[in-house]
């Protein structure tokens, strides 16, 4: 087995609350991005779009993320906003990635998902292979109109997640994971 293949095999997500500084350089993160645009993408619609938040501009996700948050729940207290919001910052990169809808050759929204999920994909494999953590979270904030009106989104356009992006305070224990064989029909007709 190559070493890619065991790299592949082995990659774990970090573990979300266990991701600390430093985070990619501006140049790190491009090269990070970079690596979704060889994702498979059914017509070359690049349906992707990202939005990174970083220590410089935090303030605008929590803002925002606070306005959000009491439209779900107007009479939220202080201490449980409080904890809602602080989770955003639990890595010194976020980036909110969505779908924004392309008309022009009648592809499926879900495969155009599909091509941004693939990205992501990627990008955390490019990521990981870089040393730093990586994991791909929703949550509340990612099905909020109010947040997607502040991304630019509109109607037909879908929020996919948040990569979240820095170094492991603590790395993820490896894990077992399943046999595919148990997933594969037919598995005997291959050979
Ligand atoms: C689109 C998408 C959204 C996800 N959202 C969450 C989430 O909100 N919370 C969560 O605990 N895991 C979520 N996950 C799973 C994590 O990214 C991660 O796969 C999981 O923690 C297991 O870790 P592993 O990747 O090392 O197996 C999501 C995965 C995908 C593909």
């Amino acid at each position: 087995m190559n070493e890619i293949i065991q790299f592949l095999h082995q990659r774990v997500s970090a573990l979300s609350g266990f991701i600390t500084t430093p985070a990619p350089t501006n140049e790190e993160l491009i090269t990070i991005l970079q690596a979704g645009m060889s994702a498979p993408d059914h017509g070359g619609l690049m349906p992707w779009r990202f939005k990174i938040y970083n220590p410089h501009n935090f303030d605008e996700l929590i803002d925002i993320a606070t306005m959000a948050k009491r439209h779900d729940q107007p009479d939220i207290g202080d201490d449980e906003m409080q904890k809602t919001i602080s989770k955003l910052r639990r890595a010194p990169v976020v980036v909110a990635v969505w779908a924004q809808k392309q008309s022009q050759k009648n592809i499926p929204m879900p495969e155009q998902v599909a091509a941004v999920n693939m990205a992501v994909g990627q990008q955390i494999l490019c990521a990981t292979s870089m040393g730093y953590a990586a994991v791909y979270l929703t949550g509340w904030l990612a099905f909020n109109p109010v947040f997607h009106n502040h991304l630019g989104m509109v109607a037909g356009d879908e929020f996919c997640g948040f990569l979240y992006l820095g170094t492991f305070a603590q790395k993820p224990p490896s894990k077992n994971r399943p046999r595919v064989e148990q997933f594969i029909t037919n598995f005997n007709n291959i050979n």
